[in-house]
C-alpha cells in the first residue's frame, strides 16, 4: 500500500479562509490536487497532469484553526492514466476525532520526456476494499467518457 496512498496534513490559517473564517474551496481543491498528483506521479514514476476532477461538494465547512487530513489513494491504472480517490478529513481544536468533509475522484495522465501520455504499469487490488474501488473505477471512466461526448459541441 505504500505507494499507492499519500496523506497530506494542513492547518487552516487565516490566509486560506474567507472573511467568516472557513476555508475556501479553491484553497482546499488545490490541496487535494496536491496529494492525487504526489500519489499518480509515486506509482508512474513520471510527470502526472490532472485531466479531470469528478464532482466534489463542500456540505461541512472547514474552519479557521482545523487541521485537515487530505488522504489520496491509487484506484486504477487504465493505460496511460489513472484514478486517484482523495477522502478529506478535519479534526477540531481540542477534538479526539475526525470528521469526513469532502471526497472526490481525479483523473491523472502519464507523460513522459516528450510530453506525451506514456503507458503505466497496471496495478492489482491487495484487499476487499481496494477491490471494491478498483472494479468500480471502470463504471466511473464509462460515466467520464460518455460525459464528456456530450459536452463536445455538435
Ligand atoms: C492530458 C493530455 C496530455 C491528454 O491528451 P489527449 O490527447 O487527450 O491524450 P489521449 O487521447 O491519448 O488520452 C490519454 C489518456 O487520457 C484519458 N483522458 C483524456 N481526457 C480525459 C478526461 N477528460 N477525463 C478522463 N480521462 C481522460 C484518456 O482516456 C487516456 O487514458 P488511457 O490511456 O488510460 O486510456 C491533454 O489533455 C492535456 O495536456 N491536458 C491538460 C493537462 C493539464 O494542463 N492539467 C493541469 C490542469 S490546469
Amino acid at each position: 500500500m505504500e505507494d499507492r496512498t499519500v496523506t497530506m496534513t494542513e492547518i487552516v490559517l487565516p490566509n486560506d479562509t474567507n472573511p467568516l473564517g472557513i476555508l475556501l474551496g479553491g484553497r482546499l481543491l488545490y490541496w487535494m490536487d496536491i496529494a492525487a498528483a504526489i500519489c499518480a506521479q509515486n506509482h508512474a514514476g513520471m510527470v502526472a497532469v490532472t485531466v479531470s476532477i469528478d464532482s466534489v461538494s463542500f456540505d461541512c465547512p472547514i474552519r479557521l484553526g482545523d487541521v485537515t487530513y487530505i488522504i489520496a489513494r491509487l484506484t486504477r491504472v487504465f493505460r496511460t492514466s489513472l484514478e486517484i480517490y482523495v477522502e478529506v478529513f478535519k479534526k477540531e481544536t481540542g477534538a479526539h476525532t475526525r470528521q469526513k468533509t469532502n471526497e472526490a475522484y481525479f483523473t491523472f495522465v502519464a507523460l513522459g520526456g516528450d510530453g506525451r501520455p506514456t503507458a503505466i504499469e497496471p496495478i492489482l487490488p491487495k484487499n476487499r476494499e481496494e477491490q471494491m474501488l478498483f472494479d468500480a473505477a471502470l463504471g466511473r471512466r464509462d460515466t467520464r467518457k460518455n460525459k464528456n461526448k456530450k459536452d463536445e459541441p455538435s
